[in-house]
């Protein structure tokens, strides 16, 4: 795809008027050295300070991505898979995995350099956020549509799009069983 591709195979409602943006124009690298202020009980980093760090970096790419803007809407599949250690390395990389209309999904993941070994970043964690684009009075704004470059860039879209189905879905379904369960008169 090039610069100026539109996103056509989202099955979503889509930007038609607004050029693409490939993923390689907002992809983001976040690097912090992990201190004793980040640890936890156990002495290893605190779970909410890698968060903050993923927030931080999607927002940078949301923004990037849609020129101005972006608010967190969502982060799920939030995968911590090694523990973080004082004095690591930590690199969070992000990139826009997919658009809609007014939002974007973002991937990121979260590598740390062990401070006291010399071998290669080791993945600690992963997540996805949704980040919804607004304007000056916080109401959501129309995104450029992200242009998957590589095949890895491909897969990723793919991928969002069904955790995107997945996500309204699931909304719809939570929606109608509350629904149902004041219909029926019941209070919880
Ligand atoms: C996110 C927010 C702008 C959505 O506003 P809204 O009036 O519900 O607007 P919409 O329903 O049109 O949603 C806007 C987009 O976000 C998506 N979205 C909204 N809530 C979502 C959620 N929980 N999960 C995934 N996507 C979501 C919608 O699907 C829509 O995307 P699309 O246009 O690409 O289809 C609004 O809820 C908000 O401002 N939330 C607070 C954000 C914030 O402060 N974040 C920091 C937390 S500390």
């Amino acid at each position: 795809m090039t610069d100026q591709a539109h996103v056509t195979e989202s099955g979503d409602p889509g930007t038609p008027d607004i050029p693409g943006k490939p993923t390689s124009a907002s992809r983001t690298t976040l690097s912090h050295i992990m201190t004793h202020n980040d640890t936890n009980l156990l002495g290893t980093v605190h779970g909410g300070v890698i968060m903050k760090l993923v927030d931080d970096a999607a927002g940078a790419v949301a923004g990037r991505h849609s020129g101005g803007p972006a608010v967190t809407a969502s982060m799920d599949e939030m995968v911590f898979l090694e523990p973080v250690r004082v004095g690591d390395l930590v690199h969070v990389k992000a990139q826009v995995n997919w658009t809609g209309r007014t939002s974007m999904e973002v991937g990121v993941r979260v590598l740390a350099e062990r401070w006291n070994e010399s071998t290669a970043a080791t993945q600690v964690g992963s997540a996805y956020l949704v980040f919804a684009a607004v304007d000056a009075d916080g109401k959501p704004r129309v995104v450029p549509p992200v242009a998957p470059e590589s095949e890895r860039d491909k897969r990723r879209y793919q991928e969002a799009q069904i955790r995107r189905t997945h996500r309204l879905a699931r909304r719809e379904a939570i929606r109608e069983l509350r629904a149902r369960r004041i219909a029926d008169g019941i209070v919880d």
